[in-house]
């Protein structure tokens, strides 16, 4: 089923399971352990603290829901986005793997939390490739346990972006080409260096680190869903799509709490990226190339993670593709209206929204009625102030 309404996109995915448990064939694919363990070892981090759940009530009455939540993830340690716990965790698995290899011995997550093999830790370089946030993240995780950290970039990265990772400690290597090919170039160059990758992406033969960066988002959706207070789940999560780690991360962990009331999961991406949308109607992970780089620059991947993809493929039902000219008036809007700190990746589900209510048909294709509590995450705040900036005074 397709529509395209003023150059959105929608795809609904006939093979959506829905009203029945999470099948052990998806949550194994994230297993709640792994889940358990992340959230452990960064609730230990000193200056973890749970962000906020809005409630954007005015926004909801002229949409005509029930409610709506914004999961806002602007605060999220000083890196101001919801990727600070993914990367940074998954270092810190590597670096216990690697230290212990070192030593001898089985070492836990809390040793390497208190820094207590400074030369082994130190010996390690990770390595990675970023549209800005994840590599952040990464270097921020290094920093914070002790190794060495290179970032790849391609050439749209904003400079602003380059300079927020470079000030954490770690090298900025820029490409030629878009996020995929900086994927490819950390990875072949990491293999020839002895540094180790960790990736938010997947695919054949490496999928056990960005598994962890998974678990780690997963803690952002529980907290979410331990600050809801109604009595009955969110029916709707509107989730934006970049490779896909983020959208499979909070599926899992909604499927396994919620049970056969898992809410309906749209996701959203940017048209130029719409690689989750072209895997869903062509029913098998498919890829994009990029050819223009979106506003949207954390949703700007042509390459479906690996381990994501079954976990979309089963637990998501809508697919929507939006332009980038729906993104500066919706920060702008939610800056003044609601005081909110929304980057440009983090209102790509409010504005697939938006869009939808724009459409009666796809509004009643979405199952969108007076009665639907949705949910969104707002992935980032102003993570480059100077982008974030000059898009809310365009707006004007
Ligand atoms: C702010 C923001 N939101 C959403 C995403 C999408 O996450 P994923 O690539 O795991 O789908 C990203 C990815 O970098 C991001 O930076």
């Amino acid at each position: 089923m397709e529509s395209t309404i003023s150059r959105t996109q929608y795809w609904h995915n006939e093979q959506v399971i829905s009203g029945q448990q999470c099948p052990e064939g998806v949550r194994e694919r994230l297993p709640a352990h792994g889940c358990l363990r992340a959230s452990e070892a960064i609730g230990a981090w000193p200056d973890y603290r749970p962000t906020e759940l809005r409630c954007l009530k005015a926004l909801s009455g002229e949409l005509g829901l029930s409610s709506l939540h914004y999961k806002d993830e602007s605060e999220r340690f000083e890196l101001a986005s919801f990727k600070a716990l993914g990367g940074a965790y998954a270092v810190q698995v590597v670096l216990r793997d690697e230290i212990g290899s070192a030593v001898g011995r089985t070492i836990t997550l809390a040793d390497v939390a208190a820094r207590q093999w400074p030369e082994e830790a130190a010996a390690v370089t990770v390595v990675t490739a970023t549209d800005g946030n994840h590599g952040r993240s990464v270097a921020w995780g290094a920093r914070r346990f002790g190794c060495a950290c290179v970032v790849y970039m391609h050439e749209g990265v904003s400079r602003g972006r380059q300079e927020a990772v470079e000030a954490l400690g770690a090298r900025v290597r820029r490409i030629k080409g878009n996020y995929d090919d900086s994927v490819h170039a950390a990875n072949r160059d990491g293999r020839a260096h002895g540094w180790l990758m960790v990736s938010d992406t997947s695919w054949e033969g490496y999928v056990d680190i960005p598994r962890d960066v998974m678990a780690g988002y997963t803690v952002m959706s529980s907290e979410a869903m331990d600050q809801w207070v109604m009595p009955e789940p969110p029916t709707h999560v509107f989730i934006q799509g970049g490779c896909g780690g983020l959208a499979a991360a909070v599926c899992v962990d909604m499927w396994d709490r919620y049970g056969e009331h898992m809410p309906r999961l749209v996701i959203v991406e940017p048209v130029s990226a719409a690689c989750l949308l072209e895997s869903a109607r062509h029913g098998v992970q498919s890829r994009v190339d990029i050819t223009t780089e979106s506003v949207m620059a954390g949703l700007s991947c042509g390459e479906v993670s690996l381990i994501a993809w079954p976990i979309i493929a089963a637990g998501a039902s809508d697919f929507l593709a939006i332009t980038d000219d729906r993104i500066a008036p919706l920060m702008r809007r939610l800056a003044r209206e609601e005081s909110i700190i929304a980057g440009e990746s983090a209102v790509a589900g409010l504005a697939g929204l938006i869009e939808a209510r724009k459409d009666d048909r796809l509004w009643g294709r979405l199952g969108l009625t007076t009665q639907s509590r949705v949910l969104l995450f707002g992935t980032e705040g102003a993570t480059d102030p100077e982008v974030y900036r000059s898009m809310v005074d365009e707006a004007d």
